[in-house]
Parts: C-alpha cells; structure tokens; sequence
C-alpha cells in the first residue's frame, strides 16, 4: 500500500485493531504489531514461526518515548543523542511502568528500543501514538526482507498490510548496544552501523556475555535455503556466485563492484534471496573484508551459512 496520509491511517486502524502491518525502515522491513497488546504481539511470534523467548524491539519516535519504556543513564542518552533517529537499538533495563507488555519482551527485566529514520516508519508511530514491536519480518530464521517485493515472496500468515517504502536504504539490521547498570557496554548484534562509529562515542564495546546477550542471535539465523560457501576465490561449476569487487570471475551478482561496503550492506539480503530463487544448491561468496561494515556482512553471511 502507498504510503500516503490514507495508507498511514489505513494502517494505524489495522494496528489498533491488533493486527500486523509490513512496516518500511531504513534498515530492513519490519513486522509490526501494537507492542502494548499481548494478543497483537502473539500474532507477531506466531506469523513469523518465532520462539517465545525471543524478545522484540519496541520502536518509538525518539528517546522522550524511549524513557517511558526503558532507564536511561547517561551512557545511554550519548548514545541515542547521536545516532537516533537511526540504526541503533538500545537494550535498557525496563521501566516498571512502561506501556510495553510482558510478552514484546519475552519477560526481561530489559527492553530493546529504536526510534527508526524511515519517514514512513515515524508517520506509523505518530499515527497510533503508541511503541510498535516490529521483528524483521521474515520467517523466523531466514533472510530479512529489504523491499516489498521480498515481503510478498515470504507471504508470512496474518499479514494485513504491507506499507510500501521502498528499498530499504541500509540493508542490514540495527546495531544492537547493551547499556545495563554495573556492565560495561556490550554490543550485542554487529549492525548497521560500523563498530568504530559507535565507539566513537561510546568508548570500547564488550562482547555479549552469557548474562547479557541478544536471544535472538541464533548460529543458523539469516540462512538462505541454499548452502553457502564462503571466502570463495573461484566458482565451481552449478555455484551461484556473489562477487565482491569484482573477486569472484563469472559471479552472477557483484554486492559491490567498486568495493563500496555500504553498498554491499544494502544488497547483502537481495542478492541471498536472488541466489536462492535460481534454485542453484550452492551459493559462493567472494570474500568481504572484516573492517567497517564487513564485520556485520561477515557475521550474517556466516550465521547464514552455519547449519545445526
Ligand atoms: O533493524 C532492526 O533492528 C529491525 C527493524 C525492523 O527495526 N528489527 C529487527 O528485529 O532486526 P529482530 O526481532 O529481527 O531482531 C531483534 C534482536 C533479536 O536478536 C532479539 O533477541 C534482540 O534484538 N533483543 C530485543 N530485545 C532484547 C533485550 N531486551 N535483550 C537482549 N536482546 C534483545
Ligand atoms: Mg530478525
């Protein structure tokens, strides 16, 4: 549906009706329910085949929102200062008074918020006036989607409406930064934006721990039906190949011709399901290298290609 002033209120009902609408950010498409109806977010896990324990993100409009849900010391309102609106999410203990209810949270103490930048993402949150939990809207375990066309190839059950904004413009998933009392900040989910970037103001980032970790970073996430061989140099024969400037002779795609990590971010999902539409058994991908985004690539590509 356009996102025009109809298309919003047209959405806006659907969601405080308690029903899903496929939600454009700048990251990836997002399914989105009313974070503060548990009937609305069970139809969330149960649309995408997702387990419980799994906690969702509660998108707002920026941190005035954020605080009602979620404590923030000042570590956290850097944080959010200078990168929200954005691709950031922040995990924060919980307020006890916040509108957000258990089940969005999986029962934490703590709870993920973002204040997305998508134009259309925003006018959704204004128009229902309440935190939207929004899980990329993929199966649970499979590739994220970035644009609609990807939404309707998934046809995920109970998805009433699906609000077209384009091609997500980042490609890859929020960062995720932990910021708990008496831790050190942890980055919990490499992401969209570069590691370097975020601890240019937030100092050096822990890695998650066994006590603080994102639930939903399972080995086998992201995956493509496809088998993946990664750090390819050559194409064997009946492989699907993902170049990367122009590694990789005879790649049916390259993520990036000139090298250019953004734009191999915002291509990474498309190129994985395009792989796996050609019905190719194997999909080669040239290697991509670990600095700035390419440590977020890397990680998805190697979760995809982790199989239990
Ligand atoms: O870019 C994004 O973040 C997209 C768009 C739609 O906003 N959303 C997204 O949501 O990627 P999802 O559900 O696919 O991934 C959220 C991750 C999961 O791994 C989940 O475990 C983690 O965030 N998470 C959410 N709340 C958490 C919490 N309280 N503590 C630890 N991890 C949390
Ligand atoms: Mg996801």
């Amino acid at each position: 549906m356009a996102p025009s002033p109809e298309g919003i209120s047209k959405a806006a009902a659907v969601i405080g009706a308690g029903g899903l609408v496929g939600l454009p950010t700048e990251t990836v498409y997002g399914l989105a329910a009313d974070a503060t109806n548990p009937v609305a977010v069970a139809a969330i896990y149960a649309a995408k085949g997702r387990p419980q324990f799994n906690p969702l993100i509660a998108h707002v409009l920026g941190a005035a929102d954020a605080a009602r849900e979620a404590m923030f010391c000042d570590r956290a309102t850097a944080l959010a200062r200078a990168f929200w609106p954005g691709p950031l999410t922040l995990v924060l203990p919980r307020q006890k008074t916040g509108a957000v209810c258990d089940l969005a949270c999986a029962g934490l103490a703590t709870i993920g918020v973002r204040a997305p930048a998508h134009l259309v993402a925003r006018a959704l949150i204004t128009a229902v006036g309440r935190p939207l939990a929004a899980p990329s809207a993929n199966p649970s375990g499979r590739i994220s989607p970035t644009s609609v066309q990807h939404l309707r190839d998934d046809a995920l059950p109970g998805l009433d409406i699906v609000l077209d904004g384009g091609a997500s413009a980042l490609g890859l998933e929020s960062s995720i930064v932990a910021v708990l009392p008496n831790e050190p900040l942890r980055l919990l989910r490499e992401g969209a934006i570069p590691r370097a970037t975020l601890e240019a103001i937030a100092g050096p980032l822990a890695a998650a721990s066994e006590a603080v970790s994102a639930p939903g970073m399972l080995a086998s996430h992201y995956a493509p039906r496809a088998r993946l061989r990664l750090n390819a140099l050559g194409l064997e024969s009946g492989e699907y190949g993902i170049g990367f400037a122009r590694y990789l002779r005879g790649a049916a795609m390259d993520l990036s011709p000139d090298g250019n990590l953004t734009e191999a971010a915002a291509r990474l999902y498309g190129a994985l399901r395009a792989a796996d539409a050609s019905g190719a058994t194997i999909i080669a991908v040239a290697p991509i290298p670990e600095h700035g985004l390419g440590a977020a690539i890397n990680d998805r590509l190697r979760r995809a290609a982790a199989r239990d």
